[in-house]
């Protein structure tokens, strides 16, 4: 695969890694901080695969330092983390400035060793008080909350941060967690209230995005989406093609709050989409006078996670999902290598910004501890086929400016718990959580010296 659109922009395009809060900061009660959602809703065991908790998770607040130090030797130049809320604003109204003064070490070390950092507001998180009161479904608290907290983030980071994107995947907040419940706060709310959740989180998402350009006007703003696309199997059939990108940005009839377009069309063209009035027109959210005007901020680019993918086909005329495996080399049944191609096509088509891909990497099971060493030669092969892919987009045009692998260390992995390892380096939980650089972390490295010769 031709790489020199790459090398083209080298100068400015990232290669890093990114984390999230709750999965590796750990000391959930240190220096101030309060319970968060997540915490509480790991404290019951029912609700985690492997009975465990974000308590500790990789304890990033008291490594950073020793962190940062394997990211520059990894040769990265971007890291994306999130903030953890209920160590910033513990109970939801009063700035906890050790709270404050971990992010802002944590930047200026980024910055010593010139990395840019990438900033998460909001990556599933809150202080479980505000939770308690509702949490996204209490429209009078939440998004003043959510403004409160933008504020003291950003006069904390202002003119040395460049990216924040407010809100990371909101389908899991309001689909996994106030539809299915198996994410914080485990809610099973009605199908007019969880779309209230979602409406909420676009308030909380307007009214931050203007906090951030009133004080650092500089500072580039996005709102993060993921999900599944759809592949077409023929890809010279243009019909197919066309009713894969009609898959992809069509809204969800069963799943309530997820799906793509009704987060990023209200931001960026004022509305939602047509079909989200016409397939939920009976338990639709209240929408007051002005709130369109709020959401409709625009962004400054675009940020995706990708993963999967799924195949389509022709029947007769009709453009049906494959039931069978349609796999590629490196394939599996989750990662789809071409899942990045086609999500950035569409993605682009459709939203016409640069894009920076916020999320991809691999799980693997398989990760064995041998001599010190883990051989996970799967993880990197697949990182490589995404990559492959995403290099084709950027050389048939999409504007892609960085890549982040998911993730830089194996972490607290939602409510899967610490099963699924999807780091470039280990943390071994039986020896005081040492890191142990996997093949695929030398291979990161070297590739990553590779793009800039
Ligand atoms: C999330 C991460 C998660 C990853 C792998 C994304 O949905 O943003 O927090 O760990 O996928 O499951």
């Amino acid at each position: 695969m031709d790489s020199s659109h790459c090398i083209l922009f080298m100068d400015k395009f990232y290669w890093g890694f990114a984390i999230a809060a709750t999965q590796n900061e750990g000391a959930y009660l240190d220096d101030g901080k309060s319970l968060s959602n997540w915490d509480a809703f790991s404290s019951n065991p029912k609700n985690i695969e492997d009975k465990t908790n974000s308590f500790v998770a990789c304890d990033f607040y008291h490594r950073y330092k020793e962190d940062v130090a394997l990211l520059k030797e990894c040769g990265v130049n971007s890291f994306r983390f999130s903030i953890n809320w209920a160590r910033v604003i513990p109970d939801g109204r009063n700035i906890n400035d050790k709270g404050i003064k971990f992010y802002q070490n944590l930047v200026d070390e980024l910055l010593r060793n010139n990395i840019e950092p990438i900033i998460t507001l909001c990556h599933w998180d809150m202080p479980e008080c505000l939770e308690k009161q509702g949490g996204w479904l209490n429209r009078s608290l939440i998004i003043d909350a959510f403004a409160l907290f933008t504020k003291a983030i950003i006069n904390a980071l202002k003119g040395k941060v460049k990216y924040i994107i407010t809100f990371n995947e909101p389908q899991n907040i309001a689909f996994s967690g106030y539809n299915e419940g198996h994410f914080a706060p485990g809610k099973h709310l009605s199908k007019k209230e969880v779309l209230t959740v979602s409406h909420n989180i676009l308030l909380a998402h307007g009214t931050s995005y203007r906090i951030i350009k009133e004080i650092d006007p500089n500072i580039k703003v996005s709102f993060n989406n993921c999900g599944w696309v759809a592949i077409p199997s023929d890809e010279s059939n243009k019909a197919l093609v066309k009713a894969c990108y009609n898959s992809f940005f069509s809204v969800e009839p069963e799943r309530i709050g997820d799906g793509r377009t009704m987060y990023t069309d209200p931001i960026m063209f004022g509305d939602y989409p047509k079909d989200y009035y016409e397939v939920y027109k009976d338990f639709l959210p209240d929408i007051l006078e002005g709130d369109m005007d709020l959401i409709h901020t625009g962004m400054d680019f675009a940020s995706v996670n990708i993963y999967q993918g799924y195949f389509m086909k022709e029947v007769n005329g009709n453009f049906v999902r494959c039931k069978e495996n349609i796999l590629e080399e490196y394939d599996n049944d989750l990662y789809t290598a071409k899942a990045m191609y086609y999500f950035l096509k569409f993605y682009y088509e459709r939203y016409k910004l640069p894009i920076l891909v916020s999320e991809n990497g691999a799980d693997s099971h398989d990760d064995v501890i041998l001599d010190g060493k883990i051989h996970d030669v799967k993880r990197y092969k697949e990182i490589e086929c995404f990559i492959s892919y995403m290099k084709k987009a950027i050389s048939e045009g999409v504007e892609v400016f960085g890549y982040l692998i998911w993730t830089f260390m194996d972490n607290f992995e939602w409510s899967s718990g610490y099963g699924p390892r999807m780091g470039l380096v280990a943390v071994d939980r039986n020896n005081n959580l040492n890191r142990i650089k996997k093949d695929s972390f030398y291979w990161y490295r070297d590739f990553i010296k590779g793009e800039k010769r």
